[in-house]
């Protein structure tokens, strides 16, 4: 019999591609949403309210492992705090609310697998390489991935494994370069800040590559970074995508201060970064089919 793969949140940009892969994988993918959508072959929609607290629980008893996607779109507006609670609250409850189930049917899963995010290192510009075993971060992200990676370890007496995915900013057709290439395509998109800022990315296809390794590999367990381990800043991916779309940056860096004007503390997400060490993940055997990131550009827009 397939196995079922639950995907919360599997309706944005990586669950949409994770669910096709797997599907071309042999699994049977099923996803949780806010919103009921018509099941297709293969393709399962479960719903799920998480303010109230309520599922579909039939989602969670047919799963053989779960990936966790789910989350209010952290670059969407500015950091409010009701915004900073709802980017919170959008990973950590539904964990709880899986796991309360999972007990209520005494249910082992093969695998609980989670997204994070590179961000749990801290926002600083630094050449220092962070390793998974690298000190984690106090700041507003660091804190969140923190608790989101806490809580999914909360699922361990259900599950065999608990993969935590540090995800870097991920590139293909659609997410963060949907919205920034039609600046880049006016011929508008310049340096951002000093430019120094790094910023470590992954192609789509790798990402979910990466996740279906988690979903297979009986020996992938704990935290993994998931972005190429290169030199790419900001001056470095704003030149490679203006030559991609076919230009030489003309206007000045958009000074930071202006960006802090604008986006108050979500400036940070933009104006700092961190090297991140791909090793760990590259020791289990894994390869990385996107490492180029103009030939990854040219294959994004
Ligand atoms: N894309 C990146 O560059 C990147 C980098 C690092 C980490 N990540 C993390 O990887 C995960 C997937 O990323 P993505 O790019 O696919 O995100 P996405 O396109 O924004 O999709 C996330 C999904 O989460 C659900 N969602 C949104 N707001 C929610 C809320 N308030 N409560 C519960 N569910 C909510 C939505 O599904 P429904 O509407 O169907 O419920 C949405 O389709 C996210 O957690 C993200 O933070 C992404």
């Amino acid at each position: 019999m397939k196995k079922n793969i639950l995907i919360t949140g599997g309706t944005g940009f990586v669950g949409q591609n994770l669910a096709r892969l797997l599907i071309e994988k042999g699994f049977s993918v099923s996803i949780l949403s806010r919103t009921k959508k018509s099941n297709q072959e293969s393709l399962f929609y479960y719903c799920w309210d998480i303010e109230k607290g309520t599922m579909d629980e039939e989602a969670v008893l047919y799963a053989d492992c779960i990936i966790h996607l789910a989350g209010e779109n952290i670059a969407g507006k500015r950091w409010t705090k009701a915004r900073k609670k709802a980017i919170l609250d959008s990973r950590v409850v539904p964990v709880k609310l899986i796991k309360a189930v999972l007990k209520k049917y005494n249910k082992k899963l093969d695998a609980f697998i989670t997204a994070s995010g590179i961000g749990i290192y801290g926002a600083y510009n630094s050449s220092q390489v962070n390793i998974e075993d690298s000190p984690l971060a106090n700041d507003f992200l660091g804190t969140v991935c923190q608790q989101w990676e806490a809580v999914a370890d909360e699922v361990l007496p259900f599950a065999t494994r608990i993969v935590k995915v540090r995800t870097g900013l991920v590139l293909g057709n659609g997410g963060f370069l949907n919205k920034l290439l039609p600046l880049f395509q006016w011929k508008l998109g310049s340096v951002i800040g000093s430019g120094n800022q790094y910023m470590p990315w992954i192609h789509i296809d790798d990402l979910c590559a990466i996740y279906l390794e988690a979903v297979t590999n009986e020996q992938m367990n704990g935290a993994y970074n998931a972005a190429i381990q290169d030199n790419t800043t900001n001056r470095v991916f704003s030149k490679t995508l203006a030559k991609v779309v076919g230009y030489k940056i003309w206007l000045p860096p958009v000074p930071a201060f202006l960006i802090r004007m604008f986006l108050g503390e979500l400036a940070v997400i933009i104006l700092a970064g961190q090297k991140v060490s791909s090793a760990k993940i590259e020791q289990l055997g894994f390869q990385f089919q996107y490492t180029d990131l103009e030939a990854t550009l040219k294959d994004s827009v």
